[in-house]
């Protein structure tokens, strides 16, 4: 299916000139999300490859850096969807005509595309002044200059001669056969964890894709809003995301009041005029109604959009074709992106708790416990605040409370949003590392051993405190939302989601505790440790009879061995002994 949007797009004729020397392209696959270009040796070394604890010596990047720069390298950057067989070195040294490139790759999304970072933002201008609108002769195209641009070759015979060396970057999680060969030859459950997390993290390049994403839709919105900014939020940047996961983003319009606040003399002050509107709600309602609007009708790659304006959080749901992305644009949403930061320091403090964020998410969504669709059942959200609250309730804990880390806090970190205390450290480097040495192991199962006999019915989940609160409501799953603390964050859940929840958090911890007991070695195809728990109800009961059908097997057979062994020994003394044997074990 040809993309929608794709005929406003402008075309790129592929010239042979070049002025700029050629960058050599950049295939690495970096891995940790939360990091940027600068620290590729940091990124080269799987976050996995960390035992426990913080170790790591390197200074760790606030995450109002993180964003900062990473938005910075968006704007520097362009997409570019490609004729299949295209020339990469001919490609890269037609772009580089307007100014060097720091890095490029390729992916498929609806056919091929690319993402070239430049040196400088000029470079962009220069590209998007050197390219033509489409001419169409049966539809009519509206002229729309973005970065999103599409390639058309002059003399597509030339190009396709040459042997294309394309190499796709992958933007997929992978398949349920790769995951499961995966955890088969692991060393341990601590190896199979940090290898579903290897797995299952957004890619350095997935992470460009989604700050690009958020940068071509804010091109969109500020033709309204000038100096408006659109920033991701949710798991694409708290150090949770999985490859695949949606992409939440934040139309924040409070920049543009500090950009104008500039003291001026005299008697005067002059104000914008406004229209005003009766309330908060409605003022968000209608931007995002307009904005929405927008992009349905002329953001190049935007389909299927959805006004969803009556929710709690009103939101807009469109897929970006060419990006490969589900996105949920809101605005006036500040506590989610302090919700994001307040999860990336819990997920950068040490490196075993994205590893069993991943592990527990991975098997709530095996099991069905959680979905892509909303409804009474859990969330990837609150099940992560389920892990740093366990986390925080070990001894010594492994993370701090909110509570804690609000102490820390400078001046500078002082935030209220709305009424509601938002304030907590925001450098990782003053946070003091946690003497816990637990493996991965112990920790999972703890998890399902804790939250398999916690006192749901009268205790709430509380991060800011990092201990079990009385429950103010009688929701059936209480946990307190960090920042709007009257809230509860799965209000949602009904009680059959507990139940069920809380009978595989119970079976889970019953077959790790089997596992303990004899691990398959690794020429049998059993399935072990966390695959055995990631399977399905079915698989697993098959699998469990056949472990137990083995394990009798092997009893016999250890049981006849013994018998014969007995009976050389008897037979020693008395040779007729031997026909007593029974071979029924
Ligand atoms: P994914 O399932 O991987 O998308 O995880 P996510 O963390 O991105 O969750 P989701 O897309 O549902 O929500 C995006 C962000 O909105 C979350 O990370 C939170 O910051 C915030 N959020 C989601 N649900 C709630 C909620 O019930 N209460 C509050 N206060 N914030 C929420
Ligand atoms: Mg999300």
């Amino acid at each position: 299916m040809a993309a929608r949007g794709v005929g406003l797009l402008a075309c790129l004729p592929l010239g042979s000139q070049a002025r700029g020397r050629v960058q050599r392209p950049m295939h690495s696959l970096l891995s940790y999300p939360g990091a940027v270009a600068a620290d590729f040796e940091q990124e080269k070394q799987p976050p996995g490859s960390v035992e426990t604890g913080s170790e790591d010596k390197t200074s760790l990047k606030r995450f109002s850096e993180v964003q900062k720069e990473r938005r910075e390298q968006a704007q520097r950057t362009v997409l570019i969807q490609c004729p299949n067989k295209v020339n990469e070195k001919k490609f890269l040294k037609y772009l580089s005509q307007h100014g060097p490139i720091n890095n490029h790759f390729f992916y498929e999304s609806f056919g091929l595309h690319a993402v070239v970072e430049f040196c400088q933002k000029e470079s962009v201008t220069s590209l998007q002044n050197a390219t033509r609108t489409p001419s169409l002769s049966t539809e009519a195209a509206i002229p729309f200059r973005s970065r999103f641009f599409n390639l058309k070759l002059k003399n597509p015979l030339n190009q396709t001669s040459e042997p294309s060396s394309i190499q796709c970057s992958n933007q997929s999680p992978p398949s349920s056969k790769k995951l499961f060969e995966l955890l088969h030859y692991a060393d341990s459950i601590d190896d199979q964890l940090h290898n579903l997390l290897k797995e299952f993290q957004i890619t350095e390049e997935n992470t460009k894709l989604r700050y690009l994403t958020c940068s071509l839709i804010e091109d969109i919105a500020a033709a309204y809003f000038p100096h408006c900014t659109v920033r991701p939020f949710g798991s694409s940047v708290n150090s949770f995301g999985k490859l695949g996961c949606d992409l939440d983003m934040f139309l924040d319009l409070d920049e543009i009041e500090k950009l104008h606040a500039q003291k001026t003399s005299g008697n005067f002050l002059t104000e914008f005029q406004v229209k005003n509107v009766p309330s908060e709600r409605i003022a968000t309602q209608k931007i995002l109604s307009v904005i929405g609007e927008c992009l349905d009708h002329f953001g190049p790659g935007c389909v299927g959009l959805q006004k969803i304006l009556n929710a709690r959080c009103p939101l807009v749901r469109f897929s970006h074709q060419a990006a490969g992305l589900q996105c949920d644009l809101t605005t006036n949403n500040r506590i989610a992106l302090k919700s994001s930061e307040l999860l990336y320091i819990y997920g950068t403090l040490d490196s075993r708790v994205r590893a069993l964020v991943f592990g527990i998410r991975c098997w709530a969504r095996a099991h069905s416990l959680t979905s892509s669709i909303p409804g009474t059942w859990i969330t990837n959200f609150s099940l992560t605040m389920m892990v740093i609250f366990f986390l925080q309730r070990r001894s010594p804990p492994i993370l701090p409370t909110l509570n804690h880390l609000k102490s820390l806090a400078d001046t500078e970190d002082k935030c209220i949003i709305e009424g509601h205390n938002c304030t907590f450290i925001s450098d990782l480097n003053r946070i003091k590392p946690s003497g816990n040495t637990e493996t991965l192991e112990l920790l999972l199962k703890e998890f399902f051993e804790y939250f398999g006999n916690f006192a749901y019915e009268k205790n709430s989940i509380n991060i800011r405190q990092g201990r079990e609160q009385n429950k103010p409501e009688s929701s059936p799953l209480h946990i307190q939302n960090p920042f709007e603390t009257s809230l509860n964050i799965s209000k949602n859940v009904n009680q059959s989601q507990l139940q069920k929840f809380v009978e595989l958090t119970r079976e889970s911890a019953w077959i790790l505790q089997q596992e303990g007991k004899d691990r398959p070695s690794p020429s049998s195809n059993q399935p072990w440790g966390l695959a055995a728990l990631l399977l399905p109800p079915i698989a697993k009961t098959k699998a469990l009879a056949q472990k137990k059908r083995k394990r009798l097997v092997s009893e016999r057979i250890k049981n006849l061995l013994e018998a014969v062994r007995t009976n050389n020994t008897e037979n020693s003394t008395d040779p007729n002994e031997g026909k007593k044997i029974s071979t029924k074990a």
